[in-house]
């Protein structure tokens, strides 16, 4: 499902990311990609969304070579993932409402069905209160599970997730975490970056990183 071959990712010509990685991450696996801080977690993630391209080697996706796939195929293929973004990445003028129906209004999906949809997902991460606010004035740990909603409201075959639980208290962070649980129990392809460990792991596969390269 995801393919790493030989993966180095160089930022300006000075700072290995990532060094010559190989991994499989097979179809409707949990994988935590673990690590300290500048690990290169999130440059792994973002190669899998095709946000960074490899310097050396090849990423593929659903059987795609990233590099050699035509933007309209990226485009396909981003549309079949989730990407929890570390820094949220919301659309700060829109409202929760908003934020939270992109996914579907991209994919053409009935006003209908966008509408309850929507406010099924926000019910059930605790977020209807707060339906008609700007992304802006909400608290961290309410924009990490907008950011959360609008990663897995269509159902997405990948589900990527940066430190998806980092700003929430324990008993949040729990049932977020089973959220992802749940994902995976029904076929989902779950890869999540993070620095600390989590009860969830036990279950799940581990990548350790460290300074770009993956530790046995
Ligand atoms: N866009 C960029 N331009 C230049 N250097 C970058 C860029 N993105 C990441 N880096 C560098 O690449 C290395 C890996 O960064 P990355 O964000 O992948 O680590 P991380 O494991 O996600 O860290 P954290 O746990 O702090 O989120 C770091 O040295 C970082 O400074
Ligand atoms: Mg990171």
């Amino acid at each position: 499902m995801i393919t790493f071959e030989n993966v180095t990712k160089v930022y300006h010509d000075t700072v290995y990311a990532v060094r010559d990685i190989s991994l499989v991450i097979e179809k409707g696996s949990l994988c935590f990609i673990v690590g300290p801080s500048g690990a290169g977690k999130t440059t792994l993630l973002k190669l899998v969304y095709g946000l960074e391209r490899p310097s050396e080697g090849t990423v593929s996706v659903f059987g795609s070579d990233l590099s050699r796939i035509p933007r309209s195929r990226l485009q396909a293929i981003r549309r079949h993932t989730g990407f929890v973004f570390q820094d949220y990445r919301l659309v700060e003028d829109w409202t929760v409402y908003q934020n939270a129906a992109i996914p579907l209004e991209i994919l053409g999906k009935s006003p209908l069905y966008v509408r309850s949809r929507v406010w099924r997902m926000l019910k059930w991460i605790g977020l209807t209160h707060k339906v008609y606010e700007r992304a802006r004035n909400l608290s961290g740990g309410e924009r990490q599970r907008l950011a959360l909603v609008r990663a897995i409201i269509h159902d997405p075959d990948i589900v990527l997730a940066d430190e998806p639980v980092g700003g929430q208290d324990e008993t949040t962070a729990r049932y977020l975490m089973n959220v992802f649980y749940k994902l995976h129990r029904k076929g989902t392809t779950i890869v999540i970056a993070s620095h600390r460990s989590d009860p969830l792991m036990d279950h799940a596969r581990i990548v350790r990183m460290e300074h770009g390269r993956i530790l046995e």
